[in-house]
């Protein structure tokens, strides 16, 4: 049963019963719509109060439905005849009403909620508008000022902010069934509709503002600019010309490829942090964790597992190294406190859960170690050997290594089946991404603390296999190559960033190579060729031979002026790199960015084939969460995957 029926006198009490989240499939709104019926009809019933079982009210409409077209009675129908109803209905909230959980709520009469609730609708995310009356009635209830935020902003709103808003009737302390069956006894009739309720035009200026502000906030996604058209033409034209147009707007979005890539990303970073595999294996307890180096990335890791409650032991090979790591760790912490992000006091309270020490002893007690230093294997076996006879003879032990293989890594220790490759992604404490990269030996326990780790962290973990770069620097090596054989071939560098730019990513490729620097790339190829790998000499020695190192020097594909990051076309790039320059006619953006993702997907069926990552789905989140791939487009194999469909 979806909907469960109980009478406490004359109040009737619906529980919607659809775990996980409560959503309103098909069924369930049969039900509640048949119910309208039925209970007006009942003499006995005097108000229908609405809940939610398990530990929230509604998590939405079913997104699961989306993919076909929608199936009657519609949410919008449904909530016409709640509202419709001649006895009251009161929504009773606690957990979360979400998107068409809020808007059933608001097409209810009054709504009450529990202390610590929260009210949103969040459809933006899924490239979509709310679809059942929310950019009309939110509106008419909290006014404009309040709703808009909410309706195109990603705003949440507590239950005290909801209370004070108006858009809460009253707030229940105690069991919430009780409360609200009290509140709903005391009713003595109906409220004035909401759609009857004023709305008045603030005025063109108002919605410039808004209008402004929300399209710096929408990242590329077309929904937020359109929920505001929505509720401004429900300003203009009335109620109901604003449902009709919500109702459009919404159809038309659910239809579209962006509303697809995103609902396609919802659930792959839902299933991520869970394989299936996993779910019965009990993690092994972590609290307090060692991290090896205090460079880049050992402090951006100790920043992130302090800011998930963790206690960090950072080890630097000398004290001036360790001064300098901890002081960068502090510098994270303080930058979060000034962009307000978390309180002053906050900031000291993190901080004071790193301590330093030089040498690995002080790391004998941690639950796990994650090293981070220099990207050799000799300094890398050395650190494991000692950690090995150091540490906990239950510790688990990781290494953040971007190229070496683990299995070199780990030989010799004397445990491998505690040993696992946990790679972060720059800024570690910033970036969402975390390959997960087991050693052959590694324990399933071992595997599931990794997994576990991530989702502490927030992280979204995909497991990789292993192979040079794993899944996502062997794909962003790939990208770079086809990227460099088009520039051979005649097209220009920045015609290739600014397709790149104009497909969604942040920056091109070259670009990209610019802001971290060429010389790495450089001194990487020039360690491959000592090591006896044909590398031909191309654009990277060109440029760093002559000084352009990238950004760091002023220059490199591009010219910066001090102190500004904004690329400039340079002639003198232009003229170092003419010797390379074949002579074809240049591409045009749509083939450029057509054959970079082709070129990124079929590194990902080669990856797929060679079962180094499990699904399309795992490539894309790497690629949406570690390379800037744009989340409105969902990822290179969904991308291609979209392409092959009739
Ligand atoms: N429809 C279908 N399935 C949903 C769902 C929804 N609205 N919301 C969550 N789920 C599924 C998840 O995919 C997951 O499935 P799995 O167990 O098979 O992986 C399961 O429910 C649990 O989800 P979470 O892991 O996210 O559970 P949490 O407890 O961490 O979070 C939540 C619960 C806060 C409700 C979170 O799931 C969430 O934010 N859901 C999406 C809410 C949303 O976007 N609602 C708007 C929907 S669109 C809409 O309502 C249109 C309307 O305007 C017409
Ligand atoms: P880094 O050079 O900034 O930092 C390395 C730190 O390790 C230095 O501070 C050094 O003093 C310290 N160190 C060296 N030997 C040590 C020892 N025996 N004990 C304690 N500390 C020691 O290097 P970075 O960039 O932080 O990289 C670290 C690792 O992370 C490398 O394996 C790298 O491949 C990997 N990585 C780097 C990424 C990046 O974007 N920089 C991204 C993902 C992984």
């Amino acid at each position: 049963m979806t909907v469960t029926i109980d009478r406490h006198g004359g109040i009737a009490v619906l529980t919607i019963d659809n775990p996980p989240v409560n959503a309103l499939k098909t069924a369930v709104r049969a039900r509640l719509a048949e119910l309208v019926g039925m209970l007006d009809a009942d003499p006995g019933v005097t108000a229908v109060l609405l809940c939610g079982a398990g530990k929230l009210f509604i998590g939405g409409a079913d997104i699961t439905e989306f993919d076909r077209p929608p199936e009657s009675p519609t949410l919008p129908d449904m909530i016409a005849r709640i509202e419709g109803a001649t006895k009251p209905w009161i929504a009773a909230i606690h957990g979360q009403a979400l998107g068409g959980g809020l808007e059933l709520a608001l097409g209810c009469h009054y709504r009450v909620a529990a202390p610590g609730a929260t009210m949103a609708l969040p459809e933006v995310n899924l490239g979509i508008i709310p679809g059942a009356g929310g950019t009309q009635r939110l509106p008419r209830l909290i006014g404009l000022a309040a709703a808009i935020p909410v309706i195109a902003e990603r705003d949440l709103l507590d239950t005290d902010r909801a209370a004070s808003l108006g858009l809460l009737d009253h707030v229940i302390d105690g069991p919430l069934t009780d409360g609200a069956v009290a509140f709903a006894r005391n009713l003595t009739g109906l409220p004035l509709p909401v759609a009857e309720r004023p709305l008045p035009d603030p005025g063109p200026a108002f919605w410039e503002m808004a209008s402004a502000r929300i399209a710096r906030g929408a990242k590329g996604q077309s929904a937020p600019l359109a929920a505001l058209a929505a509720v401004r033409s429900g300003v203009e034209q009335g109620f109901a010309a604003g449902l009709r147009i919500e109702r459009e707007t919404f159809l038309r979005l659910r239809a579209s490829e962006e509303a697809a890539a995103l609902r396609y990303l919802f659930f792959a970073e839902r299933a991520a942090p869970r394989p299936a595999n996993l779910r019965s294996i009990e993690p092994h307890p972590v609290r307090t964790v060692g991290v090896v180096g205090g460079g880049t990335m050992g402090t951006g890791i100790a920043a992130a597992l302090r800011n998930a409650g963790l206690t960090v032991v950072l080890s630097e090979r000398d004290a001036a190294a360790l001064e300098r790591g901890m002081i960068a760790v502090r510098g994270i912490f303080e930058a979060a406190a000034r962009r307000g992000l978390i309180t002053t006091a906050e900031a000291e309270t993190r901080m004071a859960g790193v301590t330093g020490c030089v040498g690995l002893e002080g790391l004998a007690e941690c639950d796990l170690v994650i090293e981070a230093v220099f990207e050799d294997l000799a300094v890398k076996r050395t650190v494991f050997a000692d950690l090995g006879r150091l540490c906990r003879a239950d510790a688990i032990l990781a290494t953040n290594t971007s190229y070496i293989d683990p299995r070199q890594i780990a030989e010799g220790l004397p445990a491998p089946e505690r040993f696992v490759g946990l790679h972060f992604f720059s800024p570690a404490q910033v970036m969402k991404l975390l390959e997960i990269i087991p050693h052959p030996a590694t324990s399933p326990e071992t595997l599931a603390t990794a997994f576990d780790l991530a989702r502490r962290l927030g992280k979204v973990p995909v497991r990789s296999g292993i192979c040079e770069g794993f899944i996502g620097n062997r794909i962003l090596k790939r990208y770079r190559a086809r990227a460099e054989a088009m520039l051979r071939d005649g097209t220009p560098h920045s015609a290739i960033d600014a397709a790149m730019r104009g497909f969604g990513h942040a920056m091109g490729p070259f670009e990209m190579q610019d802001m971290a620097g060429l010389d790495i790339a450089f001194l990487n190829r020039e360690a491959a060729r000592q090591r006896g790998e044909a590398i031909p000499e191309g654009p990277i020695e060109l440029l760093v031979r002559a000084g352009r190192k990238g950004i760091k020097t002023g220059g490199g594909w591009y010219d910066y002026a001090p102190g500004d990051r904004t690329p400039r076309v340079s002639d003198e790039a232009t003229q170092i790199l003419a010797p390379l320059m074949g002579s074809s006619a240049a591409l045009s953006s749509p083939q450029i960015v057509d054959q970079l993702i082709g070129a990124m997907a079929e590194e990902g069926r080669a990856i797929l084939a060679e079962g180094i990552a499990a699904s399309p789905a795992d490539i894309d989140l790497v690629q949406v969460h570690g390379y800037g791939f744009p989340r409105t487009r969902g990822g290179p194999m969904f991308q291609t995957d979209r392409k092959a469909k009739p």
